[in-house]
This record gives C-alpha cells, sequence and structure tokens, in this order.
C-alpha cells in the first residue's frame, strides 16, 4: 500500500539530508514525500536546536499541525506526527509534554530505527482502543547507538542535480556558544568506500554536484579499505575521479582544522569549486578566546591569505555572532575590521542566543540585547554591501551554471554559479529549457543583485566544463 510522508526540515543541511534518507528508510514500507502536509499519513518535523528562535518555532508548527489533524469536520487528515532532529535530541521526553499528541520523537542518530518505531505505534494503538490510544502515549528514541546509523541506512536514491552527502558527523569542538556537541554527539566520520559507494549512485541518479557535508566536515578522518585514515583532502582527490561528477563543495569547516593539504587542494583539484563556507564568528580576539574558538583573528586572516594564493578566485562565506557574552564596542568593531580585510561574497550573522546547557549561557558579562541587535544591523549592512559587490562584478562576464531547479516562469531555470552565487536564464522555450536542466551550460551574466545573478544564455549546446570560464 503506498502512504506518503511530509518531512519538514529545519536548520543546517546535514538536516536536509537527513531529511532524504528518512525518506529513502521509508521507501521500502511504501512511504511517498509528499509537500503538503494535507496529503501525508506520517508529518515529521525535522528541527533545529542552534537558536531559541529555531526551538520555539517547533511548537507553533506542532500547535497547527494538531489543528489541521483534529478538525472539528472530521477532515481527512489523520496523519501521525514525528519530531526528529536536534530539538528531540535535546528535549527528548519533553517534547511529549508540551505537545502530548506528538506520535514519536526521534534523535539524529536513531531514524535508522523509523521503521520499527512505526510498526510499535500500530501494535499499541491495535491493542489500545479508538482515539483514547494516541494521548500521551507517544514514544521516545534519542539514543546514541553505539553502532553507526550509517551502517543500516539502505542505498540512497538520487536528489537531483545538486546533492548533499554526509561524511562526518557530531563534533568534537565545544565552542561556547554551540548546543551542537549536545545534540549531534561525538564526532564520526564515515568509511571512505561507503561515502565513495554512495557518491556513485547519487551521480548514477543524475548528480553533477555534490556538497560534502559535517559540522565540522573538515576534521573528516575517515578510514580506507586497508585501516588507514584518509583526510577531507585525500577524500576530495578521490571523489574528483567519479566519473559524470562535474563539481565539488564541502562544508561547514572549522579554522582549526584548514590544513595546508586541503588548502592545495583549491590549487590542485579542477573540479572543487572557488567556494569555501569559513566561520569566523567575531574578529575580536578576546571574544574568540571566550567563545573558545582556539584561533586568532590574525591566524583566520592568514588562512584566507593561503587560500587567495592557491586559488585566487575562490569565493568566501562566514558566520557571524553579535552580542556574544563579554563582546564591548571595542570587540565589535575589531570583527566590522576583520569583514572590511576580507571581504566576503556571501555571509551568515545572528545575535548570540544563550542555549540551555552550553557555557556560554552561564557567561556573567551579558550584553544588552539592544546593543546586539544594534550590532548585528551594523554587521548586516556591510555584509550586504561586500555580497552586492561581489555580485555585481560579474556583469558581462560567462559564466559555467549548473541548472538544477525551475524558475517561476515555464521557460525559465535556476541554478549555481562555480561560486555558489544563484544565477536565473531564460531560455529561449521550455523545450529549451528542459534541455538544459541538470547540466552546465554557459551563460552571460547581465546583471549582479543582491542575492542573485540574472543571465542570458549564450550557448545551450554541448557540456560546458565543470567549473569556470576565464576571468
Ligand atoms: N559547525 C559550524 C556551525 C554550525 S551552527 C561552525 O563551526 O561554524 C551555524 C552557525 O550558527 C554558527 O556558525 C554560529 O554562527 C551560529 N550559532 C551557533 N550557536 C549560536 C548561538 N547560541 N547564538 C547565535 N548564533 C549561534
Ligand atoms: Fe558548534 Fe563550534 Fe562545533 Fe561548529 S565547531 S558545530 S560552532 S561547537
Ligand atoms: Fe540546527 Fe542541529 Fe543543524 S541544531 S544547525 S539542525 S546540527
Amino acid at each position: 500500500m503506498t502512504k506518503n510522508v511530509h518531512i519538514k526540515s529545519y536548520g543546517c543541511q546535514m538536516n536536509a539530508y537527513d531529511a532524504t534518507r528518512m525518506a529513502d528508510v521509508l521507501a521500502p514500507l511504501g512511504y511517498r514525500r509528499v509537500d503538503d502536509a494535507g496529503d501525508a499519513d506520517l508529518v515529521i518535523l525535522n528541527t533545529c536546536h542552534i537558536r531559541e528562535k529555531a526551538a520555539e518555532k517547533v511548537y507553533s508548527e506542532l500547535g497547527r499541525l494538531r489543528a489541521m489533524r483534529d478538525r472539528p469536520d472530521g477532515g481527512h487528515s489523520d496523519f501521525m506526527i514525528g519530531v526528529a532532529g536536534c530539538v528531540a535530541q535535546a528535549e527528548g521526553g519533553e517534547v511529549l509534554r508540551r505537545a502530548p499528541y506528538v506520535d514519536l520523537v526521534l534523535g539524529p542518530q536513531t531514524y535508522h530505527r523509523l521503521p520499527e518505531m512505526l510498526a510499535r505505534i500500530a501494535r499499541e494503538r491495535t491493542a489500545g482502543e479508538g482515539d483514547g490510544a494516541r494521548a500521551g502515549r507517544g514514544i521516545v528514541d534519542t539514543e546514541f547507538p553505539p553502532e553507526p546509523k550509517f551502517d543500516f541506512l539502505p542505498g540512497s536514491s538520487g536528489q537531483g542535480p545538486s546533492a548533499f552527502l554526509t561524511v562526518q558527523e557530531g563534533c568534537d569542538r565545544f565552542c561556547a556558544f554551540c548546543v551542537v556537541p549536545y545534540t549531534r554527539g561525538a564526532e564520526y566520520s564515515r568509511p571512505v568506500d561507503a561515502v565513495l559507494d554512495e557518491a556513485r549512485r547519487l551521480v548514477a541518479a543524475g548528480a553533477r554536484d555534490i556538497t560534502l557535508l559535517g559540522q565540522n566536515v573538515n576534521a573528516y578522518h575517515g578510514l580506507l579499505a586497508d585501516g588507514r585514515e584518509c583526510s577531507l583532502a585525500e577524500l576530495i582527490r578521490r571523489m574528483a575521479d567519479i566519473p559524470g561528477l562535474l563539481r565539488l563543495r564541502y562544508t561547514t569547516s572549522h579554522p582549526r582544522d584548514m590544513t595546508a593539504d586541503l588548502i592545495a587542494a583549491h590549487r590542485d583539484v579542477g573540479k572543487l569549486m572557488p567556494w569555501l563556507h569559513l566561520p569566523v564568528q567575531s574578529g575580536s580576539d578576546a571574544v574568540l578566546e571566550a567563545m573558545n574558538r582556539r584561533y586568532r583573528a590574525d591566524e583566520y586572516l592568514r588562512i584566507v591569505d593561503d587560500l587567495r594564493t592557491a586559488r585566487p578566485d575562490i569565493a568566501l562565506s562566514s558566520d557571524f555572532i553579535t552580542g556574544h557574552p563579554g563582546e564591548s564596542d571595542a570587540d565589535f568593531e575589531k570583527t566590522l575590521d576583520l569583514v572590511r580585510k576580507v571581504e566576503y561574497a556571501q555571509a551568515y550573522s545572528f545575535k548570540f542566543s544563550p542555549r540551555p546547557g552550553t557555557p556560554a549561557a552561564a557567561m556573567e558579562d551579558m550584553v544588552d540585547e539592544d546593543v546586539g541587535n544594534e550590532r548585528l544591523q551594523r554587521l548586516q549592512a556591510l555584509l550586504a554591501d561586500q555580497q552586492l559587490n561581489f555580485n555585481r562584478r560579474f556583469r558581462d562576464r560567462r559564466v559555467p551554471v549548473l541548472f538544477d531547479r525551475r524558475g517561476r516562469r515555464k521557460s525559465q531555470l535556476a541554478g549555481r554559479s562555480p561560486w555558489m552565487q544563484a544565477v536565473h536564464a531564460d531560455f529561449a522555450s521550455v523545450v529549451e529549457a528542459d534541455e538544459a536542466m541538470g547540466r552546465v551550460i554557459d551563460v552571460e551574466i547581465t546583471a549582479g543583485h543582491a542575492n542573485s545573478l540574472a543571465a542570458r544564455v549564450v550557448d545551450t549546446g554541448g557540456e560546458a566544463s565543470s567549473g569556470v570560464a576565464a576571468a
């Protein structure tokens, strides 16, 4: 019997990847992934705990789902509700206390057990009586099982032209503000052969651009078949040999794990795209120390220089936190100075959000909310300027774009440049657009906007090179 599952993901790309894997786990049970919760038999919220706002959003969404499910007119929606991801991991049974109508709570390390959980619920429901059996009977599985879930996941199905592939999970860095080491657990690297097998499957299913994922991806040290450890740089070199794969990226990296070997890969591996997300968080050494980031601002700038020597056109992206405990006006000015020195192509920035159980939440020198907000606005204005400048420089240039999504109009497609910019292009006809889908095609940039590039198609002939047109 076919059933429908609706999975809504919040937070980072690893959650987006996990959503595709949950769908893979459920496929043999007859579940098809659907876009609309109203059509679903099972709705899973794949949640994020990184900031308070992200975590609280889950409860409003759960309330909305309950209203939809328990409509007074009886409706058609009798779906089960699951809460997965990092809020589930952090709060466990607390989720059921706040939302007793939830049917299952599962952590990021236990979703391979979904079929067992669903079978258990079905058994309990048949044993119980009617509707009354639902309330207060949710099940919770947020263990960190000793065996990694990857050993139990079925082969991944396709994700389209641009795919994610988790190679590393968890984090041992314990930045003072961050919940990830608690929600995702200790660092774990998947074995090289498992990664390469999954990559080949993704490519066979149409992937041309693969982003290797990990909370601290450049700490990757997976085992080779002969028992030797393999660095991320070596993994990238092996991935680059996969025929049909045109582009590679990896995210997110910690500056301390940016080895010379990995920097050299940006010079040597043509398929490795000229783009890197390298979060700095702050430009002040005092704040970096309070954050337990374990690098100084000048060390970060040195890495940026080395990367630019290796790959002069590399586009850099970052994360920032304003208003971390202890951040003074002078500290914040140092962040602005660093941003002016680096010139980012793109960045995310957040106001500090104290997270339960993290060291930063218990620090004494909290920064006033308004001050944190005001700093955030100033930082975002500077970053937006830099992004617009970066994008504007592309006007009139020829750029190879991997088209991976439909645009707003039927003959329009969207895709990514090698530097990770979103590019929108109009094709002469719907047929031409269909043919371009999933391919790398040279376009001419007609305008650079705040968040995207507009392009004209110059040549839909043979597949362009993987990479980068001469500047
Ligand atoms: N592994 C990545 C980050 C994962 S979290 C890294 O090391 O950079 C993504 C971003 O969320 C972080 O880079 C940080 O900028 C932000 N973030 C994490 N915890 C936060 C908190 N408590 N308050 C505000 N922003 C936070
Ligand atoms: Fe969080 Fe720091 Fe680990 Fe990134 S490196 S996931 S910010 S603890
Ligand atoms: Fe959020 Fe968990 Fe990712 S807290 S950012 S979903 S690792």
